[in-house]
C-alpha cells in the first residue's frame, strides 16, 4: 500500500526521499512523486507512473532540490495509476501540498463544495481534497499547523497526512487519523524525517516517535511538537529500533524473499533467544504482562489475524490446545468483528502480525477490546499499533521483513506460538516439569534442522523446470500440518500467480478429487508423524487417477519414493515444531517457480506489504 517518506535538515532532501522511497518499493506500489521546496522558494514537483526508476530518471533528467521535501509511492484507490494521480498533490496556488495513506471516505461531497466554489481539481484522487482545503484555510488567514487542523476536522476515514508550504519552508506537518498505516518520526542529528515505515529512514537513524491516531505532529530539523488533534500536547516516547540496517539490504541475493528464507535459522535462533531459557528447562514471556492468575483463569484464546499470519494462527490451536490444554479459536481479522463473537472476563484476543498494522487485524484487536477481552499480540514490526494497543505482546525478533510474501515472520510467528504453549503450559500445570525441559531442548535444536532443510538447492530448481507451465496445483496436509498446505498453496499463488488450492487432505474426497488428472502436480505433506499412513493413503488416491505427486517427505524414507513422482525432504523434527521445518521446502518451492515463470517475487502484481486498507 502507499508509502511517505519526508525530510527536513541541511541535507537535500531528494536523494534522502527517493533512498527512502525505494526501501518502501515492498508495501507496493503503481506510481510515486515527491515535492521539495527549491532555493527559489517554490515548491518543485516530479511524479511519474510505475517503478520508482522512472522517477529517479525523471529527477535525473530534471533535477529538483531543497532542504525540505515529501515523498510518496501510490497504490491506486481513487482514480487509475497515473501522473496526475500520483502524490504529492499540489492546489491552485502551487503554495501547499501533501502525501496522503488511507481513503477519505466522504471526499465526494467535499470535492463538490470545493469545486463549487470555483477550485480546479487536477486528479480524480480523494487525496487531492485536503489539499485544497488547507490551501483555503491558508488563504482565510490561517498558518499550515491550522489550516491542517481545520481541514482535518472535516475528513472522515482512516488516513495519515504529510503537509508542506511554500509559505513555511521550515516544517512538515504530519497527522494520523485511524489505522491507515503509521507514521514514524526519525530524529536524527540537526535533522528529522517521517515515514509510513521504519525501513524507509533506518540508515539516518533508529531513534523514532510513533504518531498514534488522532495526533499531529509539527517537524522541523530540531524536533517534533506532537499534540493532539485539538491540540492538547501529547508526552511522546522515544524508542530506539534494534534493526540493523543492513539487515533490510538484499545483500548478495537475488531477491529480498529468496534472502528472508535462508535467514530462517538465523532469524529463528533469535525469537527464541532469552526467552527460552535451557539450564531452566522453562521459556519466558516477560513483555506478555501475564500474572500466574490470569493464565490459570484463561478459558479461551481467539486469534485474529489475516492471510499468512492466520496460517500461523491454526497452527497456534494445535500447539497451545496441546501444550496449555486452552480451547483456541481462530478468525480472520475481516470477520471477526461481523460476528458478534462471544468474549468472556477471561477470553484473551491474540492478533498475530508480522506488520503490526492491518487494518482487518487492528479493527479486530478494536473489537476485542470494546468486548472486554484481554488483548494480546504476537508483532514483528516493532513499536506498530498492534503492538501499541495490546495489553501484552510478544515479539517475532524476525527483524525487518522486505518480501511482501511472508516468509521468516511465519516461522517466527510459530515459535512465539510454541513458547506461549509452553509458557501457558508451566503456568497452567499442564506441562511436568520433565515435559517442558523437553520441549525447550525440541525448540533449541530447530535452528539447526532449519539449516538443514535450507541445505537441499537443486531439487526445488528441477521441480521449477518441470512444472513452471502449469496452471494450477494442489496442496494437501493433514494434522497440524494442513495449515502448511495452506500456506504453500498461499506462497505459490501470490508469487507465481499459478492457481492452487490448499486442503486438509482428507477433504480431498469430498470435491477436490474431481480436479486430479495428469495436469495438476498435488503437493503432499507426508512426514513421518502419526499421519503418515493417512497421507500415505491419499498419495495412492491420488496416482489411482493419473495425478502427479510431489511428496515432502521425511529424510531417509525409502518407502515414498515408489509412491510419488517426486520427493522432496525435510529432516525428523518433533511433531509440534514440524511445521517451521515443513514449510521452508514449500517456500522454496514456491520461489523457484515464481523466479523460473519470470515473476517479479519481491513485488507480486496487485499485492502489497502492509495491508491498511478495509
Ligand atoms: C503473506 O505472504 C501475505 N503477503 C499476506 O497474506 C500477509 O500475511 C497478510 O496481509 C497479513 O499481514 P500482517 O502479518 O502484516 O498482518
Amino acid at each position: 500500500m502507499c508509502g511517505i517518506v519526508g525530510y527536513v535538515g541541511p541535507r537535500d532532501a531528494t536523494p534522502i526521499i527517493l533512498a527512502g522511497l525505494k526501501r518502501l518499493e515492498y508495501r507496493g506500489y503503481d506510481s510515486a512523486g515527491l515535492a521539495v521546496v527549491e532555493a527559489d522558494g517554490t515548491i518543485g514537483v516530479r511524479r511519474e507512473v510505475g517503478k520508482l526508476n522512472g522517477l529517479v530518471e525523471m529527477v535525473a533528467a530534471d533535477p529538483v532540490s531543497g532542504h525540505i521535501g515529501i515523498g510518496h509511492t501510490r497504490w491506486a484507490t481513487h482514480g487509475e495509476p497515473s501522473r496526475r494521480n500520483a502524490h504529492p498533490h499540489v492546489g491552485v496556488t502551487g503554495e501547499v501540498t501533501a502525501v496522503h495513506n488511507g481513503i477519505i471516505e466522504n471526499f465526494l461531497p467535499l470535492r463538490q463544495e470545493l469545486e463549487a466554489e470555483g477550485r480546479r481539481f487536477d486528479s480524480e484522487t480523494d487525496s487531492e481534497v485536503v489539499v485544497h482545503l488547507v490551501e483555503a484555510y491558508m488563504a482565510g488567514g490561517a498558518d499550515l499547523e491550522v489550516a491542517v487542523r481545520q481541514a482535518l476536522k472535516q475528513i472522515k476515514g482512516a488516513n495519515a497526512f504529510v503537509f508542506l508550504s511554500s509559505r513555511e519552508p521550515d516544517k512538515l506537518v504530519t497527522a494520523r487519523i485511524g489505522n491507515a498505516g503509521g507514521i514514524t518520526v526519525g530524529v536524527g542529528e540537526g535533522e528529522m524525517l517521517i515515514a509510513s515505515d521504519i525501513p524507509a529512514i533506518l540508515t539516518h537513524t533508529r531513534r523514532m516517535i510513533f504518531i498514534e491516531d488522532r495526533q499531529l505532529a509539527v517537524v522541523t530539523r530540531d524536533g517534533a511538537r506532537v499534540t493532539t488533534l485539538d491540540g492538547e500536547p501529547v508526552a511522546t516516547e522515544l524508542y530506539t529500533i534494534p534493526w540493523d540496517p543492513v539487515s533490510a539490504a538484499k545483500g548478495q541475493y537475488r531477491h529480498f524473499m529468496q534472502k528472508e528464507i535462508y535467514e530462517q535459522a538465523r532469524s529463528i535462533t533469535d525469537t527464541i533467544r532469552g526467552r527460552a531459557r535451557l539450564e531452566a528447562g522453562h521459556a519466558r514471556l516477560e513483555d506478555l504482562e501475564l500474572t500466574l492468575e490470569e493464565a490459570q483463569s484463561l478459558e479461551k484464546i481467539i486469534i485474529v489475524a489475516c492471510g499468512t499470519s492466520a496460517y500461523a494462527g491454526r497452527v497456534g490451536k494445535f500447539i497451545i490446545e496441546s501444550l496449555a490444554r486452552v480451547p483456541v479459536e481462530i478468525d480472520y481479522g475481516s470477520e471477526f468483528r461481523y460476528r458478534d463473537p462471544i468474549i468472556g472476563p477471561n477470553t484473551a484476543v491474540l492478533a498475530i502480525t508480522q506488520s503490526g498494522e492491518t487494518v482487518d487485524t487492528l479493527a479486530a484487536m478494536e473489537e476485542a477490546r470494546n468486548k472486554g477481552a484481554r488483548l494480546w499480540s504476537i508483532v514483528n514490526a516493532i513499536g506498530s499499533q498492534a503492538m501499541r494497543i495490546s495489553e501484552g505482546y510478544i515479539l517475532m525478533h524476525a527483524g525487518p521483513e522486505i518480501g511482501v510474501a511472508s516468509t521468516k515472520a511465519f516461522t517466527a510467528s510459530l515459535v512465539d506460538l510454541y513458547l506461549l504453549g509452553c509458557y501457558l503450559g508451566e503456568l497452567r500445570g499442564t506441562l511436568t516439569a520433565n515435559d517442558l525441559r523437553q520441549r525447550v531442548d525440541d525448540l533449541a535444536r530447530l535452528p539447526a534442522l532449519v539449516g538443514r532443510v535450507l541445505g537441499h538447492g537443486d531439487e526445488y530448481e528441477r521441480i521449477a523446470n518441470r512444472f513452471h507451465d502449469r496452471e494450477h496445483f494442489l496442496y494437501l496436509g493433514r494434522s497440524i500440518n494442513y495449515p502448511i498446505a495452506l500456506e504453500g498453496a498461499l506462497k505459490l499463488k501470490e508469487i507465481s500467480y499459478i492457481h492452487a488450492e490448499g486442503y486438509p487432505a482428507g477433504e480431498m474426497k469430498h470435491g477436490p478429487i474431481a480436479l486430479i488428472d495428469e495436469a495438476m502436480p498435488v503437493v503432499a505433506i507426508a512426514v513421518r508423524d502419526h499421519v503418515y499412513d493417512k497421507m500415505i493413503s491419499q498419495i495412492e488416491q491420488v496416482k489411482a487417477r493419473g495425478g502427479i505427486v510431489i511428496a515432502l517427505a521425511t529424510e531417509g524414507d525409502e518407502d515414498i519414493g515408489g509412491k510419488a513422482d517426486h520427493v522432496i525432504t525435510a529432516p525428523p523434527t518433533p511433531r509440534l515444531l514440524s511445521p517451521v521445518v515443513n514449510v521452508i521446502p514449500l517456500q522454496l518451492l514456491a520461489y523457484h517457480l515464481a523466479v523460473r515463470r519470470g515473476c517479479d517475487v519481491d513485488q507480486p502484481r496487485n499485492l502489497a506489504k502492509s495491508v491498511t486498507v478495509e
